[in-house]
């Protein structure tokens, strides 16, 4: 049953924050006459009571510029998989710094880190670099339609895959611009492209691949997915749906991309692909590849990426592969292959979900989390999703309030639910921030 338990002493919580945050305040409203909105990327607007401004993070925990200090949930928003400001990472772009900054040519660092990313990732046969992961599934999509010659391709409600009006649509949308919609994609802001090539479909409905496929196979070049639904709830497939998902793509001569953007270096160093034992044809990287530093990757099989290589399919970018951020990539895979790294990132990811999850139940909330290891999401007053409409049922509002009270408790979340782990977070991070919880529900 739903309870409307809520977060107690709210108000007085948003004052303890405002109090503690002036000098935030004071650069936001600076920072709004110079740049457009105040920020630099929209979702950051959404934090409450207002944006704030950081000086510094060390490890798991950031500092803001009025001096106050919070464990690190965002991680911005998830490339920091060692925490912040990594040694390894430090050392490795410092190196490189003196050594300079682009060249605009080719250098040792290209093939190194392709070749990481050759030995841990199953569908990697080649790799290309870009700078962000919107960009890097425009590749992905490019190569799709020039290897099959169709323009369509198929995406799931509530997957994000970069800002590019092509895949900009049906993005958490509301209740009544789906039923407004009847079932065509959904843009999510104005000045976007009229999109015709998109085909979407909710995540996990086999029968709407299979109509979809029945209906227009010959025009779909591609499905694309993230192969963890970690910007809409952190919902997994269903058992079976990403083999369905091969199988019936290479029914239909049509190619699996699987953007793993969050999922890569996250779920497991070869991703989610190597995790779930399901191989795409292309794969997307940003984020954690990095290790803070801008990077994406495309990997993907020879049959596919040898479009690239012999120069069928253009894949350009003055910065692509620039050595500083592969310096930073190499580094930070060569961490992450220490022994041990994953056992301890999903057993801390556990700890803190499972024992949220049982402090807030205790109390009395109802309280829904998926997922399971470095990445999962926290909900209220919903119920377990399997796709992204099912999502809409949860109180967000109430975990706003949730969020504004961890901050004021000294811990940093996303407003969206979604919670990251790092390296750099230790048992005793974990243990203070359910004492945190605690706290806040027994207030
Ligand atoms: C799954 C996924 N794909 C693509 C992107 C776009 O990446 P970027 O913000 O680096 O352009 C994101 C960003 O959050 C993402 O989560």
């Amino acid at each position: 049953m739903t309870t409307t338990l809520p977060i107690p002493s709210v108000a007085a919580r948003d004052a303890s924050v405002r109090s503690k945050t002036a000098g935030s305040l004071a650069r936001y409203q600076r920072a709004q006459k110079a740049l457009a909105g105040g920020v630099s990327t929209a979702l950051r607007r959404s934090a409450r009571p207002y944006p704030l401004y950081f000086q510094g993070g060390q490890g798991s925990r950031i500092q803001d510029v009025d001096g106050n200090h919070y464990l690190d949930y965002t991680l911005a928003w998830g490339p920091l998989i060692l925490g912040h400001a990594p040694p390894c990472i430090n050392d490795a772009v410092a190196a490189q710094l003196a050594k300079g900054h682009t060249y605009g040519a080719q250098h040792e660092l290209e093939y190194e880190v392709a070749e990481l990313l050759q030995k841990h990732i199953p569908c990697a046969d080649l790799v290309a670099f870009a700078n962000s992961g919107t960009e890097i599934v425009q590749v992905a999509l490019r190569l799709a339609r020039a290897a099959t010659g169709r323009t369509k391709y198929l995406k799931f409600e509530g997957h994000y895959h970069g800002w590019d009006d092509s895949v900009l649509v049906s993005y958490r949308p509301t209740r009544q611009a789906i039923d407004a919609a009847h079932g065509s994609p959904i843009p999510v802001g104005m000045g976007q492209r009229p999109n015709r090539e998109t085909v979407a479909v909710e995540w996990n409905d086999r029968a709407a691949v299979e109509r979809a496929f029945a209906e227009q196979g010959s025009d779909i070049a591609c499905v694309v997915c993230e192969p963890l639904l970690c910007n809409s709830g952190c919902l997994p497939a269903d058992p079976g749906f990403l083999q369905f998902l091969r199988d019936i793509t290479k029914q239909h001569g049509a190619l699996l991309i699987f953007d793993e953007v969050i999922t890569g270096f996250r779920l497991s160093l070869g991703g989610a692909q190597s995790y779930y034992g399901i191989t795409p044809d292309l794969a997307t990287f940003a984020k954690a590849i990095g290790g803070g530093l801008p990077l994406s990757a495309l990997a993907g099989t020879t049959e596919f990426m040898s479009l690239i290589a012999d120069g069928k399919v253009v894949h350009a970018g003055t910065l692509n592969g620039n050595p500083i951020c592969l310096a930073a990539a190499k580094a930070a895979l060569l961490e992450l292959e220490k022994p041990g790294t994953y056992e301890a990132l999903w057993a801390n990811g556990e700890k803190l979900r499972t024992g949220m999850q049982q402090c807030l139940a205790s109390a009395g909330y109802q309280v829904v989390t998926s997922a399971a290891g470095p990445v999962f999401h926290l909900s209220f007053n919903g119920k377990q999703a399997r796709t992204y409409r099912e999502t809409l049922d949860a109180d967000t509002a109430l975990y706003s309030d949730f969020a504004l009270a961890l901050l004021d408790e000294g811990v940093m979340v996303l407003p969206d639910g979604r919670w990251y782990l790092s390296t750099a977070h230790t048992e005793a991070d974990i243990d203070a921030t359910l004492a945190a919880v605690d706290r806040i529900i027994r207030a």
